[in-house]
Formats: structure tokens, sequence, C-alpha cells
């Protein structure tokens, strides 16, 4: 299995597999509990049937659309995810070169392991950061004021983590950052020479951007179980969060919002957007689909807010059928950080390539000219 031959997430996470050490390769594809919301993310795509409209003159079609102040080439942007450096040596530095190149958002997460700084160096596109609230609160401003000097473009605060989700794969692989060779991990590290090396021989494991507050996680290895459960800060409440969106003073997105009620909190604190998400599967297990669910709180917030979907998405059609219920964008995880272990920058590349490729094809056979086009009359949900 080679590069060229990744035409779509499977192939990918099938890259990824051979390339991985099995508590790397787990912790991304895995989800909490029985993993039932992580499966329904994506199985929730096909209750619904896209209806096309034919003899639409689609030769030249826009799909840029405006998500948190930033005009876009088409409606998809990588989720901003932690610890890239697992994936691949170049970490964060890869899938930033990326993104910038196919022109979409880039995602930087507070646990990266490129720093705000190095990054806003590397991609002079839309740039968003993914806030986790930890205990120490000094944390929280620390990370605003080096973002917006940096000139990041939007702030997104993450609400689904307040404990970590229980995720059984990690916890039966050992996986720890940095990664720990154990007893049990050195034979699947010993199978993953090449990952093995390249971890070796390059630029050690940090959590970069809060390596200055502690070492846990960066040269103390701790499972991100244990990190999220002594590090985030779980009293945090609707008003640390209005403070933030205060504090940043600009496009501003919650993530992990998933009930109508707070899509209209979300919208009296001043956020720009909220992401409908279940963290990837990986929080609370049993919870809705964000497609399932984005229709209700679409009608609800009236237009007031910009509605992100992120959950499940891997294909092009997946996309659409969100912008059909009326997201304005959606976003993904697990598909960009199989490319990137799959070939780092080049693998990014491909992936958001042949998502964009697929957005522009499945617009054209939808007779769809630009996004505005594709509505609830596009789509139909299966009884
Ligand atoms: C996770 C956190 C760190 O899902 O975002 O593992």
């Amino acid at each position: 299995m080679k590069l060229s031959n990744c035409h779509n997430y499977n192939d990918f996470r099938k890259l990824a597999k051979k390339k991985l050490p099995s508590p790397i390769f787990h912790y991304i594809d895995g989800g909490s509990d029985d993993e039932s919301t992580l499966n329904r993310n994506t199985d929730s795509f096909n209750d619904y049937d896209l209806v096309p409209n034919v003899l639409a003159g689609v030769s030249n079609i826009d799909m840029s659309t405006t998500v948190l102040g930033e005009k876009i080439d088409f409606p998809l942007f990588p989720a901003a995810t932690a610890m890239h450096r697992l994936y691949h040596h170049e970490g964060e530095r890869a899938s930033a070169k990326a993104v910038e190149k196919v022109g979409t958002i880039f995602g930087l997460s507070t646990m990266s392991t490129v720093s705000i700084e190095e990054i806003s160096t590397i991609n002079k596109g839309p740039k968003l950061f993914q806030l986790y609230i930890h205990k120490d609160r000094g944390l929280t401003d620390n990370l605003l004021e080096r973002c917006k000097k940096a000139g990041f473009t939007s702030m997104c605060l993450t609400v689904d983590t307040v404990v970590a989700g229980n995720r059984e794969r990690d916890r039966r692989t050992g996986f720890t950052t940095p990664p720990k060779l154990t007893l049990g991990s050195l034979l699947s590290f010993a199978l993953h020479p090449g990952w093995t090396i390249n971890h070796l021989i390059h630029e050690k494991f940090k959590l970069a951007n809060i390596i200055h507050m502690t070492q846990k996680g960066t040269s103390i290895d701790k499972s991100v179980i244990d990190y999220i459960n002594e590090q985030f800060d779980s009293a945090m409440n609707w008003k640390d969060a209005e403070y933030c969106v205060k504090k940043w003073n600009g496009p501003f997105a919650l993530k992990g919002v998933m009930s109508v009620e707070d899509a209209k909190k979300a919208i009296d604190i001043g956020c720009t957007a909220i992401m409908i998400s279940n963290h990837g599967g990986r929080q609370l297990d049993g919870s809705r689909a964000p497609l399932d669910q984005l229709s209700e709180i679409v009608d609800a917030v009236g237009g007031k807010i910009e509605v992100i979907l992120d959950g499940g998405v891997r294909r092009g059609t997946h996309v659409l059928k969100a912008l059909c219920l009326g997201a304005k964008a959606c976003s993904f995880g697990k598909g960009y950080l199989f490319a990137l272990a799959a070939g780092g920058q080049k693998g990014v590349e491909k992936i958001l390539e042949n998502m964009k490729t697929e957005i522009n094809r499945d617009m054209k056979l939808m007779g769809c000219k630009n996004v505005g086009e594709l509505n609830r009359s596009k789509l139909i949900h299966r009884k």
C-alpha cells in the first residue's frame, strides 16, 4: 500500500495502521466505552439521501464559504487535534503547511507539539486555536494573548472534555505521551521500525505550548486520560466561556455543543460559531451524532450563529449533506491524522485534495453552482 493508492478514508487508515505502533494507531482510531457514538457519527450520514437536480449548467462552480470571519476555498477544514508529533516526526509543521496549500483553516490544539509562535511563521492562512481550560487559569490568559500576538484568526473553546472519556483501547495498549516503551508495547514499536527510528532521531516530543507550565506529558510520561483528569478544569462554566469570548475579542467558536439550550447560550455570550461535536465519539458514548442533531439546532438558532458540523465526516457527500441541513462548514479529525501518519505533509495534502475534488464533483452531480444552493429541498431523511 502506497500513498498514491490512498483514495479514501479507509485507504489512509490502512496505511497509517501499517506505519504506526499500535498504541498510537488506536489512540487515533478509538472512541469511548462501546464506541457506539463513534460508529453512529459516520453511519448517520446514510440515513439521508441526496436528491440531485440535473441540467443546471455546472461547468464552473464556487465551493467557497466564509466561516469564523475567513473565506475558505471549500467548506471543510481539519479540526484541531492534539500531538501531531506522535503521528509524524514533522508534527504540526507538516499539517500546517499542507492546510495552507489547499486553502482552508488550520486548527492548532492547546496540546500541540509545535508552538503557536512557530506555526504562525509557517502558515500565513487563517488559523484557529483550540483552547482547553487548565486548572492553572494563568495559562488561559497566556494562550489567548500569545495567539493574538501571533496572528491567529479565530479561537475555539472545547467544552466537552471536562473529564476524559473512557477510552478502553488506550488502557489496553498502555498509551502514554511521550510514548513509553513497556514490555507490552515493545513488540509493536519493534514491528514499526520506520516510525520508531524517526521518533528517536528527530526532535524530542513535547507539549510545546504548555511546557513552560508543566513537564507532565512532555518529559514525564502520562496517559492522556490522566493528563485530562489532572490538568483540565472541570469547574469551568458559562462565565468562564464568556470571559474567553470577551478577552479574545474576535471570531470565537464553542466546540462540543450538542443541545439547543447550549446553542442559544452560545449566542447570548457572543460566540460567532458553534461546532456541533461529540469529540469524535471519544467522550460521552451514547450521545447523539452531530448530523442527527444538526437541523434541530440550525432551526433554533435562526442564523444568529454559524453552525459547524464536526464528527464522522469521511466523504465529500457527507459535507454536502451537512450543508443541506444548514451547516456552514464541516471539520474532521481522524481522516487527516491517518493521512499525516501515512505520508506527512504530502499525506495531509492528498486527503484534503481528495475531499476538495469529491466536494467539487458531488456539487456538480447535485446541480449546485455554489454552497448556498445546498438546502433542505436537496435531501430526504430515509424513514
Ligand atoms: C483527545 C483529546 C486530547 O481526544 O482531544 O484525545
